[in-house]
């Protein structure tokens, strides 16, 4: 008998990651992708898998509680890991509300329906979150699992929030969860509405590349790959009840890591040397932006033998070859309602 294993959000960025490396590497397992398919959510993100046999689709809003639980009822949900949410920032300060939804009421509607419908005894509810609920750091330190919670955007907010509710099923209903928080990712299949995808579709078209602030801040990046080996390896073999921090050891500020995208960018489209620098154009800052995000992962690295396989340059260049050569898919979610997005969030900054 296969175990059926309920992957939420895996037609967006990192779960349609999570979703393959799943179905390819678990022939025993019957991988069931719920995704409401908002504008993050694409299945053209894994059209590779459309026939393949493990592999299930369901299109559900997680704040759709009957929708939700039949589900549950159709497929006995051995395991769910959920990674369903709404994950731009900048969003968040405009609109908290869908936050609140999705990112809180949706991840309790799960936990209530594996609650009442999971079928294992040896089964887990896995929520994947961020290294944001700690806050910001200044120039030393890194967050490990035991920092205190402090999360500053209405984004890291509701995922403050959900990670609590996921441990209060654990302490009050004794449901076997794992957690883990894991700082940003880079990779394809990203939407560009985020730092790295955004700019290297600017630069293609010769648009403004607009860094907040003084591109000061900085970031902690990790292939998603890596992100989703350390789903699995934490999936399989962490300790229930526990959190694991994921991170890349690859601390970059904003500005540095535009300048090279620039650098790199220039070669490949065979431009001047420089040229793509005279984009860079400074905007009014994020509200409330992060200073710093830098994360401690050596308990995952002691406890589950994780370590992230791929070096920043060769990850970074695969990256950007993987938008420069998909042309249509980039095309494909630039078009339509991401034109009023842009200029909504960027014509008067
Ligand atoms: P994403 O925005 O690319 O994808 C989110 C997916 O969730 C989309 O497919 C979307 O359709 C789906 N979704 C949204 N609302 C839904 C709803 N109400 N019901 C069902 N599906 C819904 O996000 P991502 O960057 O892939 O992040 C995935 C998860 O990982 C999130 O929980 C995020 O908080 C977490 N995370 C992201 C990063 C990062 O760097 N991107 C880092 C750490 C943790
Ligand atoms: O740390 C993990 C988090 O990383 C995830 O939980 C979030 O889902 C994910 O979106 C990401 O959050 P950030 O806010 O760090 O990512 P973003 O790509 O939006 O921004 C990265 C940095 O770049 C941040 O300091 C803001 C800055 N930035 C971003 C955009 C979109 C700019 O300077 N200009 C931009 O246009």
């Amino acid at each position: 008998m296969k175990k059926n294993i309920l992957i939420t959000g895996g037609a967006g960025f990192i779960g349609s990651h999570v979703v393959r490396r799943f179905v390819n590497r678990y022939p025993d397992y019957q991988i069931i992708n719920l995704d409401a398919l908002t504008y993050a959510g694409n299945l053209a993100n894994l059209t590779d898998l459309e026939t393949t046999e493990n592999y299930t689709f369901r299109k559900c809003d997680i704040t759709n509680v009957a929708d939700v639980e039949a589900i549950f009822k159709e497929f006995k949900i051995h395991s769910v890991i959920h990674l369903a949410a709404e994950s731009h920032v900048d969003r968040s300060i405009t609109n908290p509300i869908d936050f609140v939804m999705t990112n809180v009421v949706g991840t309790v509607i799960l936990l209530n329906a594996y609650k009442q419908y999971g079928e294992a005894a040896d089964g887990r509810f896995y929520h994947v979150s961020t290294d944001e609920v700690y806050g910001t750091l200044g120039d030393d330190g890194k967050f490990t699992e035991t920092t205190p919670y402090d999360p500053n955007s209405p984004y890291s907010a509701s995922k403050a929030s959900s990670d609590h509710f996921v441990r209060a099923y654990h302490e009050t209903y004794k449901l076997p969860v794992v957690i883990s928080n894991c700082s940003n990712n880079y990779g394809s299949h990203q939407f560009p509405e985020k730092l790295i995808p955004l700019m290297i579709h600017n630069i293609k078209n010769n648009k403004p590349l607009p860094v907040y602030g003084k591109g000061e801040n900085v970031r902690d990046w990790l292939w998603v790959e890596d992100h989703a080996s350390a789903i699995d390896v934490i999936f399989h073999e962490g300790r229930i009840g526990e959190t694991y921090n994921i991170g890349g050891n690859n601390e970059w500020k904003n500005l540095d890591l535009v300048h090279k995208l620039c650098e790199i960018m220039d070669r490949k489209l065979g431009r001047p040397a420089g040229k793509s620098l005279e984009l860079i154009t400074f905007v009014t800052d994020r509200a409330g932006h992060d200073f710093r995000y830098a994360i401690d992962a050596s308990k995952l690295e002691n406890e589950l033998g994780w370590s992230p396989s791929v070096a920043f340059d060769q990850g970074f260049e695969k990256t950007i070859d993987w938008y420069l050569e998909n042309e249509e898919w980039l095309e494909g979610v630039t078009s339509g309602a991401y034109q009023s997005y842009y200029s909504e969030h960027y014509d008067h900054r």
